[in-house]
């Protein structure tokens, strides 16, 4: 078969460089364009990158020139990890010009006609993209996926809302500081501590979870009527999103109900064999003391959900801690699976 060729949209980035290195013998997707600011475009990637990655620089990445961002580029599909303060016009411009778009940044998550899309929990939003191209009057399009908190928790929720009604959630996040890009956040400010706050991340993981979780009534997406309640807090963890989740429920449920709808469940990527899915979307693990980033991250190759300690609430119906890899299934990872399943619906035709 030959590959599709794609662009990556802010390679030099921490996310960018995530993709570049997750789609290094990708067997349908080949990088053949990267792109960035005025600072590094004109320079070969190799020179203009600060590589942060434990493998070195793909050797087909190397020595392409970094384009600007603009529409101009050889290839039709781009993925983008470009900086929010610059994304949304950049996303909207190359969707225009018929690029396919598959942004991991805020800017238009939630846009009423842009697909904010989990494979495994709501893939039939995808249906939003004729609605966008007509709007928009455009030829290409943009799908998203979740903010890096949101991945982990909207996943673990999916099967569970579907088989039995979330009325409430309540979830406390200790996020690893590769989520704050390079360099983040100072080391002085994070080593021994944690930081309680980290900006705009509880009000995009409050309604992207309710988003993902809506229905697609063939125009747009109603809402999930359930509200969520979130903390997140910044942790000296280097990868891995640790959350801790209570759930209200329309009905009484166990701990084993809950783990087995996880332990059995299988999704749209899973059925189509998508090259990036997970083979077990969700890791239920059974040791007290787990999930923990350090030991678990790289399950499915970052590509799960790791769930534990799921147990009866005192205050809601029972409550779990979550974990997943937040530039992996959190960022660059979840963008590759979005275009997998868009050209196994025929989408990137
Ligand atoms: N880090 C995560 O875990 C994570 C997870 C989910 C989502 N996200 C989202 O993904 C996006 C990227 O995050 P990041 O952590 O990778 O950020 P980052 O490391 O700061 O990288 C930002 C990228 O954007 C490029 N850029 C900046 N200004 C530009 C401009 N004016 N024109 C064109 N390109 C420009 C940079 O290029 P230069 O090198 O040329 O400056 C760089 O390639 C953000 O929207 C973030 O919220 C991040």
């Amino acid at each position: 078969m030959t590959k599709i060729p794609v662009g990556v949209l802010g390679a030099t980035g921490a996310v960018g460089q995530k993709f570049i290195k997750l789609l290094e013998n990708h067997p349908w997707f080949e990088v053949t364009e990267v792109a960035a600011s005025e600072r590094t475009s004109g320079k070969l990637y190799g020179n203009a990158v600060s590589w942060k990655q434990v493998t070195p620089v793909p050797e087909a990445v190397r020595d392409l020139e970094v384009r600007p961002c603009t529409p101009d580029l050889k290839c039709r599909v781009v993925f983008s990890g470009l900086d929010a303060a610059v994304a949304g016009p950049i996303e909207e411009d190359f969707a225009r010009a018929g690029y396919v778009v598959l942004s991991n940044s805020k800017n238009h998550r939630l846009d009423e006609d842009v697909p904010l899309v989990i494979p495994e929990v709501n893939h039939e939003h995808m249906g939003l993209i004729p609605i966008q191209k007509e709007n928009r009057k455009s030829a290409g399009y943009i799908v998203t996926n979740a903010n890096c908190t949101t991945m982990f928790l909207a996943m673990a929720l999916g099967p569970i809302h579907k088989a039995m009604k979330i009325e409430k959630v309540f979830m406390v996040s200790m996020q690893a500081v590769s989520g704050a890009g390079y360099p983040g956040v100072p080391s002085l400010d994070i080593l021994g501590n944690v930081i309680p706050f980290i900006g705009g991340e509880e009000e995009k993981v409050e309604i992207e979870t309710r988003k993902i979780l809506g229905t697609f009534n063939g125009k747009s997406i109603d809402l999930a009527d359930f509200p969520v309640s979130a903390q997140c807090n910044r942790v000296a963890v280097e990868d891995g999103h640790t959350e801790s989740v209570s759930v209200k429920l329309a009905r009484r449920t166990t701990a084993a109900e809950i783990a087995d709808l996880w332990r059995n469940y299988s999704g749209v990527p899973q059925q189509l064999g998508l090259p990036s899915a997970p083979k077990h979307p969700f890791v239920v693990m059974e040791a007290q003391d787990r999930p923990q980033p350090r030991f678990d991250v790289n399950r499915e190759n970052g590509m799960a959900t790791l769930v534990g300690r799921i147990r009866p609430c005192s205050i809601f119906d029972f409550k779990f801690t979550l974990m997943g890899h937040n530039t992996v299934r959190g960022a660059a990872g979840a963008s590759i699976l979005n275009a997998e399943l868009l050209k196994a619906q025929g989408n990137l035709e």
